[in-house]
């Protein structure tokens, strides 16, 4: 297994003030990496620095630099512009050219659903439906690393059960996932290992069986356990 990305003792602050402290970890190629905690933990903040988004102010921080990585935002970014034109600019930003930008969006929007809204302005899309354009960028990117910020929450069931799906497409096609969510079920269904942030901190980084041994949880912290609790 090689190692993609690795951060060690690493402090990330936003704005001057500290959010991620001395976190240790390493992602390896094929890993399925869950990121849980509660609300302000830190897990957008982790995946913004794993993304290389907000370079650590202490500690280091590797990747191997060839591997093409995307991310899919909690709340997307999406212009006043057509679906289709939004998808098409966002591919030529990642550094597709234009031509082939316009060749892959029907496909990738057919692929999320959206083909019916292809000439729909992206901003008077359902919050569900714009992390769908998201995905359908990701789809085109077919990144190496691909990170998800509770790519699912917004979403109803069918279409949680087609985002995990293209979740778990992605896995087999090769693609490494790290990825925020509150949903258990789902951790389960598609995380081989789990990180646990309390308070800006990694307080656990376990495979995904031992995650959910309650005992094992349990040592870990009184909140992790109640937070496993609680979400059951
Ligand atoms: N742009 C920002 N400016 C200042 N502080 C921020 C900013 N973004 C996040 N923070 C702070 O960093 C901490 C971690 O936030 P983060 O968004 O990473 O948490 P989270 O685990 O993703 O939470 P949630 O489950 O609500 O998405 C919080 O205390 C938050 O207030
Ligand atoms: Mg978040």
């Amino acid at each position: 297994m090689s190692t993609l990305l690795q951060l060690t003792q690493a402090d990330v602050a936003i704005g001057g003030r500290p959010v991620l402290h001395g976190v240790q970890l390493q992602l390896a190629r094929g890993d399925r990496l869950a990121l849980i905690g509660a609300n302000g933990s830190g897990k957008s903040t982790l995946l913004r620095t794993l993304h290389g988004l907000l370079p650590p102010v202490r500690g280091t921080f590797t990747r191997d630099a060839a591997a093409r990585q995307a991310m899919v935002f909690q709340r997307p970014f999406l212009l006043r512009t057509s679906v289709q034109r939004n998808l098409v600019l966002g591919l030529w930003l990642a550094g597709l050219p234009w031509h082939e930008a316009v060749q892959r969006a029907p496909a990738a929007l057919a692929r999320v659903g959206l083909q019916e809204l292809a000439g729909r302005n992206a901003r008077h899309l359902s919050a569900g439906q714009q992390q769908r354009v998201a995905l359908a960028r990701a789809w085109c990117l077919q990144p190496e690393v691909l990170f998800l910020d509770e790519p699912t929450a917004n979403l109803d069931p069918p279409s949680k059960r087609e985002v995990e799906a293209l979740m778990a497409e992605f896995a087999e096609g090769g693609t490494t996932l790290v990825f925020a969510s509150h949903n258990l079920g789902q951790v389960k269904r598609l995380a081989t290992r789990v990180a646990y942030l309390e308070r800006g901190r990694v307080l656990a980084d376990l495979p995904v069986a031992e995650f959910f041994d309650r005992d094992r949880l349990a040592e870990v912290s009184p909140e992790a356990d109640l937070f496993l609790r609680l979400e059951h």
